[in-house]
Formats: C-alpha cells, sequence, structure tokens
C-alpha cells in the first residue's frame, strides 16, 4: 500500500497571483484553501457545501511565483451538517521538487445544503 499523502488540489504560483511585494497574495491562498476543504468535503460525503466558517488561518512562510503548493486535508470532526477539515499548505520551491515547507495551516467548516441553500444532513438519517 502507498503511504504517499494526496493533496485536495495541487497548483503553481504565476505572476498574476502576486500582491505589490512580489511574493504570492494571501488572498490567493486563501481562495484554494476554501477550493481544497469543499473538494475534501465532497470526497467524505457528495453533497453541495458552502463554506461557513474559516478560522485559526496561519500564514507561516511567504509563497512565491513558480511554487507548487499542495494542500492537504484531514477530517477534524463530522457533525450532522457540517464537517471541519484541517487544511495544512505546502510548498515546492521552484525547480527544487524534493523538500517542502509548510507555508499555511488553517481551520474550515463546510456545511453541506440542499437545493435552496438550507443545512442538510451529511449522511442519511434513519
Ligand atoms: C451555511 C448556512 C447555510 C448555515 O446556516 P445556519 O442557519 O447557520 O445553519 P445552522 O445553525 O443549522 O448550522 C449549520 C451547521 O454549521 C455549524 N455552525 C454554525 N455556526 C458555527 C460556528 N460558529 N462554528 C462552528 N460550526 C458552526 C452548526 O453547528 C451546524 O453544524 P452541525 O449540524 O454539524 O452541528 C448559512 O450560514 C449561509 O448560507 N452562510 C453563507 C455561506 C456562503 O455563502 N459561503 C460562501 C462565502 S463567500
Amino acid at each position: 500500500m502507498s503511504t504517499e499523502r494526496n493533496p485536495a488540489i495541487r497548483s503553481i504560483m504565476m505572476p498574476r497571483d502576486t500582491n505589490a511585494l512580489g511574493s504570492i497574495f494571501g488572498g490567493h491562498i486563501l481562495s484554494l484553501i476554501d477550493l481544497a476543504a469543499g473538494q475534501h468535503a465532497r470526497y467524505v460525503a457528495p453533497k453541495k457545501y458552502v463554506t461557513k466558517i474559516m478560522r485559526e488561518v496561519q500564514f507561516i512562510a511567504p509563497v512565491y511565483v513558480g511554487d507548487s503548493v499542495s494542500f492537504y486535508c484531514s477530517t477534524i470532526k463530522t457533525g450532522r451538517t457540517s464537517i471541519t477539515i484541517q487544511v495544512d499548505v505546502e510548498a515546492t520551491r521552484g525547480i527544487d521538487q524534493l523538500h517542502t515547507s509548510q507555508v499555511t495551516t488553517a481551520e474550515v467548516v463546510m456545511v453541506a445544503v440542499d437545493s435552496n441553500n438550507r443545512p442538510i444532513p451529511i449522511f442519511e438519517e434513519i
């Protein structure tokens, strides 16, 4: 069995995603955290999800153009209608794909919703 971890998503950082300092704009990382958490939630149970909470976001180290950034997700808690997800963001820098740096962590709560965007159970209730 492979022990390799699979990120929910992985993205290469491009010049269009920079801030005024020339590093990657934090809002771009936040939007990818949001996408990764949604992707993870759909692996847990295939529903439509909206983001309820993003908390404990820590920008630990900067991200640069050319970095390959991976968003690893794990389930902290599954409630009735919500899933709390830990997102750990790691970057490999430029041409060096062997060494990773942890750049950001966040906790995200996704809520499963129906077609009227009202909360629904994640799993069937008996
Ligand atoms: C998500 C939304 C449908 C939830 O509606 P609501 O009336 O708050 O629903 P509820 O009170 O039943 O809570 C739903 C779930 O969120 C959880 N929740 C609500 N507030 C919470 C908080 N502050 N911290 C952690 N979980 C929370 C509840 O515990 C519940 O989960 P559970 O059933 O697993 O216990 C509504 O708030 C909404 O539409 N928000 C906007 C979502 C959105 O547009 N996101 C994109 C932003 S750009």
